[in-house]
């Protein structure tokens, strides 16, 4: 699992870190930086993919670019960046870093390296001797000293990736280097569109980001799996529209049967069959459908990243979303990340989620900082003045941000 990442000179970001938890919720004003943070979590899922540096910054054909794309990558009168990432697999610790230097239409590797924490080994790591070169000499440890091996790798392509083709002798460094792109491709970033929802979605094994296709998805899966998973989305569900719902399904559509549509049926007095399709649901039904169909489908041990969670949702719904990802997230063993700007929800996490709450605010230079709820020394005397929310919602944990210039 993904236990943390340090950005470094990355987008607004000077030196920071974000720590992972089962549940993360990251907090903070618009343009504090939460979304920049959020950027690097899916740079990183693109270059453990094999996109090329380059591509996973600024696009291509397949892959929109990150926000602000090459030009914004780095922060302000900066030319590279760094990454590091603390992962945990087998009771190991790992820490994979990155550090990529941006050219106008270039982003090239000048460093990268993965180190077994506990026995601080380093399982590779690159030397750049020449900045004008398009390749770099990289060192991978046998565990023997003095007979590593050496590959001339491209500075284009994480060398984390480049590693899975190459023959290394080493048998633990190929299952552990395997483990660790798995996790990092398996980082979801999602961001459902409710007009992308209600469409007919073409069968399909894998939930795509804006959740067009979670009609494909759970029509696809097996018999006797997808009345499992539409039973517990039905559970989850009912609470969220005005009327409860009775059952949520989907089924098979087109002569050949190879697209699907969702279904539900709502609990109307003194109609017996009020069923609606995708394109009658609402909104924030959509978006909650698609988290927890995410939530239900997504591989165990992965990251979910979910910005603006509760949009378009109830505040007096908050409590049934938190609950959702909270239970959800444990009984599959699903990280989550999730941003929002609702008090309501901040309220419904009470206060024994405070240690699971992230802040990002800029100090006066204009860097973002991510700073743990629970790291302001203020914190008892403002809770005891007010809820979660309502802090927010006043401005008071800012101020005493900025009060404590906490780093
Ligand atoms: N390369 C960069 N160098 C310095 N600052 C940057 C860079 N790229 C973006 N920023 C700053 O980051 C801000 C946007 O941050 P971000 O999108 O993460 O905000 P946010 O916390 O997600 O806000 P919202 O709640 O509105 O979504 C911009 O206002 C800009 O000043
Ligand atoms: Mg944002």
């Amino acid at each position: 699992m993904i236990k943390s990442i340090k950005l470094i000179n990355w987008k607004s970001y000077g030196e920071s870190t974000l720590y992972i938890d089962p549940l993360t919720i990251v907090i903070g004003t618009n343009s504090s930086g939460k979304s920049n943070a959020l950027d690097a979590l899916l740079f990183l899922k693109r270059i453990a993919g094999g996109a090329g540096i380059f591509q996973s910054i600024n696009g291509d054909v397949s892959m929109k670019a990150l926000r602000g794309g090459i030009d914004w990558v780095c922060r302000k009168y900066n030319t590279s960046f760094y990454i590091e990432v603390l992962m945990e697999f087998e009771g190991n610790d790992y820490e994979y870093s990155i550090k990529v230097e941006v050219e106008k239409a270039k982003a090239l590797i000048v460093d990268e390296k993965l180190i077994q924490l506990s026995r601080n080994n380093r399982l590779f790591y690159t030397t750049l001797r020449d900045q004008k070169l398009l390749n770099i000499p990289t060192y991978f440890s046998t565990g023997k000293q003095g007979k590593g091996q050496n590959f001339d790798l491209s500075r284009s392509i994480s060398i984390l990736y480049q590693a899975k083709s190459l023959s290394l002798k080493k048998k633990d460094t190929i299952e552990i280097v395997s483990a660790i792109l798995s996790q990092l491709s398996g980082i979801f970033v999602l961001d459902p569109i409710p007009s992308h929802m209600r469409d007919y979605a073409p069968l399909a094994e894998e939930l795509l980001s804006d959740g067009s296709n979670i009609a494909g998805v759970l029509a696809a899966l097996d018999d006797t799996r997808k009345s499992d998973i539409e039973e517990t989305i039905t559970q989850y569900l009912k609470k969220i529209p005005e009327k409860d719902v009775e059952y949520i399904w989907t089924e098979k559509i087109g002569k050949f049967n190879t697209d699907a549509m969702l279904y539900c049926k709502e609990g109307w007095k003194n109609e017996n069959e009020h069923i609606i399709d995708a394109r009658g649901m609402s909104d924030g039904t959509l978006r909650f459908l698609a988290i927890v169909t995410a939530m239900l489908t997504n591989e165990p041990f992965s990251l979910l990243v979910i910005e603006e969670v509760d949009n378009g949702l109830h505040p007096s719904r908050a409590n049934v979303l938190l609950n959702m990802l909270k239970e959800l997230g444990e009984k599959r063993k699903i990280d989550v990340i999730i941003t929002t700007h609702n008090p309501a929800l901040l309220d419904a996490a009470g206060v024994s989620m405070i240690p699971f709450i992230t802040v990002a605010h800029r100090d006066e230079e204009g860097q973002s900082i991510l700073t743990l709820l629970e790291d302001i020394e203020d914190l008892p005397k403002l809770i005891s003045s007010g809820n979660i929310g309502e802090l927010t919602s006043s401005g008071k944990i800012e101020s005493a941000l900025l009060r404590e210039g906490l780093k």
